[in-house]
């Protein structure tokens, strides 16, 4: 593996987690690795977790890690091949990525969808003129179709908390106030696809998922139906895929309640809006797995970083 930017660069998730538990027992067992190496965090977007678990997983393996607000802080970035730049863009990403590469042993980049480009946000077109243009392998923070550190931390999570040897797990969409992107929903869908569990997925009409990641996992527009003899339910709000980015359902009634969700324990990436999403009864109780989940972020980044830095 060069760079982790999906999924599906996971080979065996079954031993990515029991690696990633093992780091977890001992964090800085290998903090001579990443000695005199050097990570940049790059961030397009806005990030609590993301930002600080995965500095935190760099410091873990002895590296250094240097953090930019691109968005706020660089000079605007122009991605399109043979633009005449006389625009807001003032660096091209080919003299960018070149110029990081020579600082950093590992860019972490994260760049959110447009949400009104379906083409060009799958595409990703950022992340991949990243890998195109970089000398040194790349990691998504989150990338305009996926999560991959969220979706490996999910899995690691589901498989610490089963009490099952196959238990249920419901990915449940949620209303919310903003469209926001499907790159949490997407990431977690291909792990669960990876583990041996029974894995449906609960979203009001209108609200499936690109076909091409949900595939033959079972779509219920019933959330009721979906959340029978659930051990998990993963809830995550994403705006439409087929009306690309629009919101054109806040139905209060999905929303994750104490009573829906039984003896199943609650799963969400966070941030989430407290009684928008999921009302305050299901996160103030030991149903919720939130703080524990968002701890494995960093056992996640550090297995993805130690992996990297093992082919360096
Ligand atoms: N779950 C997650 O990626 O959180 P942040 O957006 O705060 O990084």
């Amino acid at each position: 593996m060069k760079h982790y930017t999906s999924i599906h660069d996971i080979d065996n998730i079954n031993s990515w987690i029991e690696d990633a538990k093992a780091l977890k027992k001992e964090p800085l067992k290998h903090i001579e690795l990443g000695k005199n190496k050097t990570i940049g965090l790059l961030f397009f977007n806005s990030s609590l977790r993301t930002r600080l678990s995965t500095q935190k997983a760099a410091l873990n393996l002895g590296m250094n890690p240097i953090v930019m607000n691109v968005s706020g802080d660089a000079w605007g970035i122009e991605f399109g091949d043979g633009t005449v730049m006389n625009g807001n863009t003032a660096e091209h990403i080919k003299e960018a990525s070149a110029v990081v590469s020579q600082y950093c042993d590992i860019i972490a980049v994260r760049a959110f969808p447009t949400l009104t480009d379906k083409a060009k946000d799958e595409s990703e077109h950022v992340m991949n003129a990243f890998k195109k243009y970089a000398s040194v392998p790349i990691v998504s923070m989150e990338s305009a179709t996926g999560h991959p550190l969220q979706g490996l931390t999910d899995a690691i999570t589901i498989a610490e908390n089963a009490k099952v040897s196959k238990p249920k797990v419901v990915l449940s969409w949620a209303p919310h106030v903003k469209a926001l992107p499907h790159a949490v929903a997407n990431s977690f869908v291909q792990a669960m696809q990876k583990m041996d569990i029974e894995f449906v997925i609960a979203n009001p009409e209108g609200y499936n998922l690109n076909p091409e990641i949900t595939g033959n996992t079972p779509i219920y527009h019933n959330q009721d139906e979906a959340f029978k003899n659930a051990d998990f339910v993963y809830t995550k709000n994403w705006s439409s895929f087929e009306d690309y980015g629009q919101v054109k359902n806040t139905d209060p009634n999905w929303m994750i309640t104490k009573d829906k969700l039984g003896d199943a324990k609650f799963m969400h990436c966070l941030p989430v809006r407290r009684n928008v999403v999921v009302e305050d009864a299901v996160l103030d109780t030991d149903s919720s797995l939130v703080i524990e989940q968002a701890n494995n972020r960093t056992y996640a980044a550090q297995l993805v970083l130690k992996k990297i830095l093992e082919k360096l």
